[in-house]
């Protein structure tokens, strides 16, 4: 009788166990999210470089950009929409006030990593990796200890990045403790 206890008892853990690893959520992979409305920013600071997941309420593209001196300007921006099933990303830079331009145009490399991207139920999801130093030319480090301007906005229902923001909102966050404050 005991041995056979035992037995289901090992059993049950090992379904338990199971069981953890069928639900582990991928927003674990994360430390940090900040909520905007319809938009959502998660990421994790992983050794020199920055993993990122954006989410939005879009069809259309959703992107991202870091510290620019004025607007859109001297901001690195990734922006990424899903076109049948397949994920597309674009490494731009800020050249001007209200402009932004793929990075290789501007005499830079592309320095993003896309790791995946959905489209379900009216929702864009872009999930990459950043370094914090990048090599382009243009982009300014990011320091995680300290103020960040993090810019979010996602366009309307069109695939395409030269469809203007819908929605777009300037925070400032600390990457590493993941302390945020709306700028505007
Ligand atoms: C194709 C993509 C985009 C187009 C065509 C576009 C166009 C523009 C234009 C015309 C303005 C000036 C007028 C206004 O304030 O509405 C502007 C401002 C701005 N955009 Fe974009 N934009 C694009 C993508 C983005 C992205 C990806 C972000 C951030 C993630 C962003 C953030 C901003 C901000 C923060 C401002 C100015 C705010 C201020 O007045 O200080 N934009 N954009």
């Amino acid at each position: 009788m005991g041995i056979m206890r035992n037995f289901k008892m090992i059993l049950g853990g090992i379904g338990l166990m199971l069981l953890g690893t069928g639900t582990f959520s991928p927003a674990a992979q994360y430390d940090h999210e900040i909520q905007d409305k319809k938009m959502s920013f998660a990421w994790k600071v992983d050794g020199d470089n920055l993993a990122v997941k954006m989410s939005a309420q879009t069809e259309g593209w959703v992107g991202i950009g870091f510290n620019p001196s004025k607007m859109m300007k001297d901001a690195n921006f990734i922006l990424g929409y899903v076109k049948g099933g397949k994920a597309e990303i674009v490494d731009e830079f800020g050249n001007e006030d209200n402009n932004h331009s793929l990075d290789t145009k501007l005499g830079g490399t592309d320095n993003v990593t896309l790791v995946g991207g959905t489209e379900e139920g009216g929702t864009t999801t872009i999930e990459f990796i950043m370094p914090l130093k990048s090599s382009d030319k243009n982009d300014t480090e990011i320091t995680v200890d300290g103020d960040t301007i993090v810019l979010l906005a996602y366009g309307g229902g069109r695939d395409s990045f030269k469809s203007k923001h819908q929605f777009r909102t300037t925070l400032k966050v600390n990457l590493s403790t993941g302390a945020s404050q709306k700028v505007k």
